[in-house]
């Protein structure tokens, strides 16, 4: 089933490549995708291309008659039939075209025409891009409620580097599929940890855990999707930054702890989720040089705990007058719940959300997982396997009070 209507208008920049990079992203993601052209587009990507990706038929001439729904009209069918309307590239000339409300392609006329959400992803020399006159358009676009994702500096093809290159295909995905979501978290401040955190035993060696960071990354990413502002502090891991997320990284158990502290000092009112796999323990001494071979057969490390960060930020929180919301997770190997209600206490959660690490078909590393949360009130919710951002959408909606 698809999981949501998307209308891709093209126009003639010299990143159209992008609108199929965006395409392959879109369907992955389970999106119906429809293409409009403008007339210079064509001649730089055949609409057979577009059609034989998509499976439909592309709208790329004004006088082109397609039938959606019985009406002809192929420009409001176009835009009744699109949940959103995104333009990938975005040239000056269509933005100015846009905003003064000339119809004259079909890119713009589905943009007058459509009443549904609008992004834009502008691709030009940085010149134009920085030209007043284009970013007036743009910030008139901006107040008209569509959602510009900003180009970023990079190689033009001008043969010069600017601002001007068009954002991460990944970027413009996620900020139409966010479009998908209710803003139920606008004006809440979120803070997610994620992945391992490492201790050091010399300058080349650390002891670390099977984390991936991928819970604590779609939590970020879909408390953004929600409206949320939100920070992620994580540890190492190989993970993409969602768009429009504050990332900060650490490594040890204390530089998670000091990073949550500063960002208490930052905010009045903040909710922490804490789906980091911290480090308890860490070796007594760290080696400033490495350790070598001596033939001896091997040396013995002496580990002592680490501060329970949660209990620290609570306490932290508590000593500067600040409101936070802590949320806790569980990583479990057996007697799941016991163990999990015993934290909620200890650690001072709204609730906590346990999960078993023991499977291989959910949590560490796997893009599924399968919670269940408890509340600090005794209350116990299931939440079924499912992939990890829609867990994180189960979660999330529960801090929308
Ligand atoms: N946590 C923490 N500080 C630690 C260890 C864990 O703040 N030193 C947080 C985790 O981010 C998680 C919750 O506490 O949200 C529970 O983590 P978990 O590893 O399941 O439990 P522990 O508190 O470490 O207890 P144990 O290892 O004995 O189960």
């Amino acid at each position: 089933m698809s999981k949501g209507k998307v209308v891709l208008g093209v126009s003639a920049s010299i990143a159209i490549y992008k609108s199929l990079e965006v395409l392959s992203k879109l369907k992955k993601r389970g999106f119906d995708v429809r293409f409009v052209l403008t007339k210079e587009s064509k001649e730089l990507i055949s609409p057979v291309i577009f059609k034989a990706l998509t499976n439909h038929e592309v709208y790329d001439d004004v006088m082109k008659e397609l039938d959606l729904d019985g009406t002809n009209i192929t420009h409001v069918s176009f835009a009744k039939w699109a949940d959103v309307f995104a333009i990938v590239p975005a040239t000056a000339n269509i933005i100015s075209k846009i905003s003064c409300g000339i119809a004259d392609d079909p890119v713009s006329l589905i943009a007058l025409a459509t009443d549904a959400k609008k992004i834009i992803a502008p691709a030009m020399n940085s010149h134009m891009y920085l030209n007043p006159i284009v970013q007036e358009h743009l910030e008139k676009l901006k107040s008209l409620g569509w959602f510009i994702v900003e180009p970023v500096e990079g190689e033009l093809a001008c043969n010069t580097v600017g601002v001007g290159h068009i954002a991460d295909e990944n970027h413009i995905a996620d900020s139409i599929e966010s479009c998908f979501y209710p803003d139920i978290l606008k004006g809440k401040k979120i803070i997610v940890t994620a992945g391992p955190t490492s201790e050091a035993i010399d300058p080349v060696r650390y002891l670390t855990n099977r984390s991936s960071g991928k819970m604590g990354f779609a939590l970020a990413k879909m408390a953004k999707y929600l409206g949320a502002g939100v920070t992620l502090i994580t540890g190492r891991v190989c993970l993409e930054t969602p768009f429009g997320v504050r990332r900060v990284d650490v490594s040890s158990t204390l530089d998670m702890l000091n990073a949550l502290k500063k960002e208490i000092e930052r905010e009045n009112e903040l909710t922490v989720i804490m789906a980091a796999a911290i480090a308890d323990f860490k070796p007594e001494k760290r080696e400033d040089k490495k350790i070598k071979k001596d033939g001896n057969g091997g040396f013995g490390l002496h580990f002592i705990e680490n501060p329970d960060v949660t209990v620290e930020i609570g306490k932290y929180a508590k000593s500067l007058k600040k409101t936070v919301k802590l949320v806790g997770f569980a990583a479990e190997t057996h007697d799941l719940l016991e163990n999990a209600k015993k934290k909620i206490e200890k650690k001072g959660l709204e609730f906590i959300v346990a999960n078993d690490v023991k499977r291989s078909d959910i949590a560490f590393g796997s893009d599924y997982n399968e919670v269940v949360i408890i509340h600090k009130n005794g209350e116990i919710e299931r939440v079924e396997r499912s992939e990890k951002l829609k867990v994180a959408y189960e979660i999330l909606r529960r801090l929308a009070w």
